[in-house]
């Protein structure tokens, strides 16, 4: 249980989550929420190498297992540097991208067993588990923003990207009372509506919590 609300934006590229990230962070500070914007993996000192490690092509081909601790070491030190200290002043933090980014890419790489990459996930992040996270789903041939220079992961083939949608899709699946699952290419204003409404519910079950 922490003071503050941690939300967490997943899909593929170029669905919108930053869009809509911004749009949630400017909603919530009109209301004057502390909002904490954030994202994974990278944002750290430390997250920074990191991050360069795993998407860089200069950095050649990372063992799968190699690649998965990294992600986690990220996540590790994102938790300890950002997303706690932010929840326990009761900020509310919005994170682009966290464990399904990491379960939904290294399962569809196939290459490590997925329960395997899980466990090391919670662990990584000592089981913290977002309030909230909004998945925009899309075909990921819709995804718009194509890139000049592709990262590692951009440039995966289709069916790589297929497999990682319909991944993040069960994990919804799973545990429907902690997700919003939008199709992302419902209008902007549309989705970032449904965004806030679901928050503003969770703000008020929270101050409800509170309210002697
Ligand atoms: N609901 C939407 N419908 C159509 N285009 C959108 C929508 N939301 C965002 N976009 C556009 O799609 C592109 C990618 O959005 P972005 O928020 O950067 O995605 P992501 O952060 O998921 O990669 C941007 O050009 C943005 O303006
Ligand atoms: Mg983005």
């Amino acid at each position: 249980m922490t003071a503050g609300l941690f939300i967490v934006f997943e899909g593929g590229d170029g669905v919108g989550k930053s869009t809509q990230a911004r749009r949630l962070a400017r909603w919530l500070t009109e209301r004057d929420h502390e909002v904490v914007r954030t994202f994974e993996p990278g944002d750290t000192l430390a997250g920074r190498e990191i991050r360069r490690l795993v998407l860089d092509h200069a950095s050649g081909e990372l063992d799968p297992r190699a690649e998965a601790l990294l992600y986690a070491a990220d996540k590790a030190q994102h938790l300890f540097e950002v997303v706690r200290p932010a929840l326990a002043r009761g900020a509310v933090v919005i994170c682009d991208r966290y464990v399904d980014t990491m379960l939904a890419y290294q399962g569809a790489g196939r290459a490590l067993d997925l329960a395997e990459v899980a466990r090391i996930a919670r662990w990584a992040t000592a089981e913290l588990r977002p309030d909230l996270t909004v998945l925009l789903d899309l075909d990921p041939r819709r995804a718009v923003g194509t890139k000049a220079v592709k990262d590692k992961l951009e440039s995966a083939g289709e069916s790589f990207h297929d497999r990682a949608r319909q991944h993040f899709l069960d994990l919804a699946a799973e545990a429907p009372e902690s997700y919003l699952v939008l199709p992302a290419r419902d209008a902007e204003t549309a989705i970032a509506a449904s965004v806030a409404d679901r928050v503003a519910a969770l703000l008020s079950a929270r101050t409800g919590t509170l309210a002697p």
